[in-house]
């Protein structure tokens, strides 16, 4: 089974607080002991450049830049992963394990932003002809639960100090999303503990091992 199987590429989204860097971890485990061969990457970011291109998007240096700017410059930092990383790695076999990719732009930059988001289609297209993630894993939680597991955190970077009303938007368009794509987008209950949702990725992830 696996071993026939075309390289997967499996993405991890979320809004701020739902666990993402807790189950990566958990992610990689299942493949590990699956014996896959796998990178693991993120964005924004994933090369040189692309981290450069985070540091200005996160970063407190270009607070004020326009949200065509920030729109752009996520996709600057796609191109370059994709072209670099991502499809490279495919096409040598190796499953790509990337947390967050465009659903995030569809989510932060359509829905927080409110931008249009035929120009983010556009983008996608453009930047990233057919290729998609096989899988994407959207950890869902409401905006308040998120806040409190992410106010345990560091300095808030430029996104974490949006208001809850851009948050709302991020995660409905997140669930607008999954409701699409089913098949896609796996919606997992991240409001409980780590137990429990590491019991829905372990489910989810068994069903396509054993495909
Ligand atoms: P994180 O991956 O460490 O959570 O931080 C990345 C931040 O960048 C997060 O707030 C979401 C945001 N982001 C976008 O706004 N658009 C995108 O396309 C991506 C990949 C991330």
């Amino acid at each position: 089974m696996t071993q026939k199987m075309k390289a997967q590429f499996i993405t991890l989204e979320g809004s701020e607080g739902v666990g993402k860097t807790s189950n990566l971890e958990y992610i990689k485990s299942l493949l590990d002991s699956s014996g896959i061969e796998y990178i693991v990457t993120r964005e924004p970011g994933g090369t040189p450049l692309s981290e450069a291109l985070r540091d200005m998007l996160l970063g407190s240096d270009f607070k004020g830049m326009s949200d065509d700017t920030e729109l752009l410059l996520m996709f600057a930092a796609r191109a370059e992963h994709v072209a670099k990383v991502i499809r490279p790695a495919l096409e040598k076999g190796q499953w790509v394990l990337c947390d967050r990719f465009t659903d995030a732009t569809y989510a932060y930059q359509g829905g927080g932003r409110q931008l249009d988001m035929q120009r983010i289609q556009v983008l996608e297209q453009w930047v990233l002809g057919d290729l998609r993630p096989d899988l994407t894993l959207l950890l869902d939680a409401s905006i308040d639960i998120g806040r409190e597991r992410a106010g345990k955190r560091s300095e808030p970077d430029r996104f974490e100090q949006e208001r809850d009303a851009f948050f709302n938007r991020v995660r409905d368009c997140y669930l607008a999303r999954a409701g699409a794509e089913p098949d896609r987008i796996k919606v997992i209950d991240a409001s409980g503990d780590l137990a429990s949702v590491q019991q829905q990725v372990k489910l989810i992830l068994d069903a396509l091992l054993n495909e």
